[in-house]
């Protein structure tokens, strides 16, 4: 199987996906949506992002690589009775069925940022929408103190280093690299545009249940831990995780946790 592929249907990734609606609702209604609207929510997960675009009216496809996260996007879609909002598994490398200029906005949020080869995905996301759209994207930042770069930056340092050629996807965080990849899509530089945002993971109980909640549910904590425990520094990985959670957490109740992590917001107009 696509090694893509194999790590996001790893665990379960709705678990840490539901940590993240609050945010995830608010980012829609920053997207300037309306009835209508056609946009395609690319590396979609359970549709954190495509799910509350549609409650605004918009017409949503949601597209992922990972089988269980379209089907769970599908289920929610249903249970919230939306028509105007389906999911359907893919590539963001290589996007087959998706016709050329078909959409108004390309969102991605975390998502295509993880494909490998990102100037086909940049020259993909460019392809499907219309002239006259936009494209957003959410990319985490290398090096960034808050939650989610911490959490990569220290579980590479416990994970074999990665095969010859392999592109962090940390770098569509660095707008030198989103701005040459987007070259290479054809957008001008002065099309795009920066700003950095704050994305809140919220859960009930103590920073330590959402740490569990990486550990047991996210595909690249899980690899990170498993390769922990091969050579005996699992205990380690927990601790050093243990005290970022904690210190990142900001809930002002005992019983909670919410814990914000900065992310370059990008935008293209195609
Ligand atoms: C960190 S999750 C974010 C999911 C969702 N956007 C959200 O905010 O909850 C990353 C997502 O990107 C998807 N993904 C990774 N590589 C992909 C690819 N090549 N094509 C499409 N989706 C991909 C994963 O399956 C996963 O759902």
């Amino acid at each position: 199987m696509n090694p893509n592929q194999a790590l996001w249907e790893k665990g379960d990734f709705t678990r840490i996906a539901a940590t993240m609606r609050r945010s995830g609702e608010a980012l829609a209604r920053s997207l300037g949506v309306g009835s209508g609207t056609k946009v395609l929510d690319l590396g979609c997960g359970d549709g954190t992002t495509a799910l509350p675009t549609a409650r605004l009216g918009a017409d949503v496809l949601g597209v992922d690589i990972a089988r269980n996260l379209v089907d769970a996007g599908n289920r929610r879609a249903k249970e919230a009775g939306l028509s105007n909002l389906r999911f359907q598994q893919g590539d963001a490398t290589e996007l087959r069925d998706v016709p050329d200029r078909s959409f108004d906005l390309v969102v991605s949020i975390f998502g295509a940022m993880f494909a490998p080869r990102p100037a086909d995905v940049a020259k993909q996301m460019v392809r499907v929408t219309r002239p006259g759209g936009r494209i957003v994207m959410g990319n985490w930042i290398p090096g960034d103190p808050t939650l989610v770069a911490q959490i990569l930056k220290i579980s590479s340092a416990y994970t074999p280093p990665p095969p010859e050629g392999f592109v962090s996807p940390m770098l569509w965080g660095v707008e030198k690299e989103v701005t040459a990849r987007f070259g290479g899509a054809d957008i001008a530089p002065e099309k795009i545009s920066f700003a950095r945002e704050t994305f809140t993971f919220d859960c009930e109980g103590p920073p330590a249940g959402l740490l569990a909640e990486f550990r047991t549910y996210y595909g690249p904590t899980m690899n990170a831990f498993e390769a922990a425990e091969k050579a005996g520094r699992a205990d380690d990985l927990q601790r050093e995780l243990d005290t970022l959670f904690a210190k990142e957490n900001r809930s002002a109740r005992p019983d909670a946790t919410s814990i914000p992590a900065t992310f370059l917001r990008v935008t293209v107009a195609v």
